[in-house]
């Protein structure tokens, strides 16, 4: 699994769920968050830097890239670059659009995967009688960041980041899209903040499933412990390691340091 951060537990939650006989690893390139901020040529630079040495060093079968900034971006080029299979995170628009009834949907994502062709693709393609807000968030990705460690977040910042969300122009928005992998770790305060009750998306357990179907027949279980390789080198202060052993993930090293910052 991999992603820019801890948004990546949310996807490794739902794979731990589903399959039980799979050893699970997370590099979070903490050192490089926020990703929504990088320019498209940084990025993809560094991801691939990333999953280079990630992928010599952890050998795995299959890659998760469990974040829609990088997903939306460098998909293509990774599946190009390596042979095992990957598997992307990218918004899911197409079950938001077939669910919702009032056909006002919201895509809630970093500042980069709002501004990508991908995304315009699969709203063309999908929304069909939709009409798709899209929200690029600046904070709310590190709001799930410090949640996670402990510090308090301001309400009243998450109800600013999420408001341009609730459309009302005849008919209220109803379905919200989680299009980055953060955002399922604080759904409680956005259920919280938000102006009325929506249907929120996370595509989680639907990436959970392709993955499974990628990784073929089940075999015997596994100790289910996760590790999470932090590209910092940083280990986790008290309060993120106890929110990670909720995941059942402890911090480990042996990703090659000295990745660019
Ligand atoms: N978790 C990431 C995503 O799904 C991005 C957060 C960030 O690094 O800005 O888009």
């Amino acid at each position: 699994m991999f992603d820019s951060g801890l948004g990546g537990l949310t996807v490794l939650r739902e794979i731990a769920r589903a399959r039980a006989d799979v050893e699970l690893s997370l590099v979070a390139d903490d050192a490089g968050f926020p990703y929504g901020r990088l320019d498209d040529a940084a990025l993809l630079e560094r991801v691939v830097t990333v999953l280079d040495r990630s992928i010599d060093a952890l050998r795995p079968d299959l890659v998760v890239i469990a974040c829609n900034t990088a997903s939306t971006l460098a998909l293509p080029v990774l599946r190009k670059r390596f042979s095992i299979p990957f598997v992307g995170t990218v918004p899911a628009i197409k079950p938001a659009c077939a669910q919702s009834k009032t056909k006002r949907v919201s895509v809630l994502a970093t500042a980069a995967t709002v501004r990508r062709d991908y995304t315009f693709e699969l709203i063309r393609e999908f929304a069909g009688d939709c009409r798709v807000t899209l929200r690029g968030a600046e904070r709310l990705a590190g709001f799930a960041e410090d949640a996670l460690r402990g510090i308090r977040i301001d309400g009243e910042a998450i109800r600013a980041e999420i408001e341009p969300c609730f459309i009302e122009d005849g008919a209220r928005t109803d379905t919200v899209v989680l299009a980055c992998t953060h955002y399922p770790l604080i759904l409680p305060q956005l259920e919280q903040y938000a102006p009325w009750p929506v249907t929120w998306i996370d595509p989680a357990p639907a990436i959970a499933r392709r993955a499974s179907q990628l990784l073929g027949a089940e075999g015997p279980p596994v100790d289910r412990t996760a590790k999470t390789y932090f590209t910092s080198g940083n280990g986790a202060p008290p309060a993120l390691a106890r929110a990670l052993a909720d995941f059942r993930v402890i911090v480990a090293e042996g990703l090659p340091a000295g990745l660019p910052v």
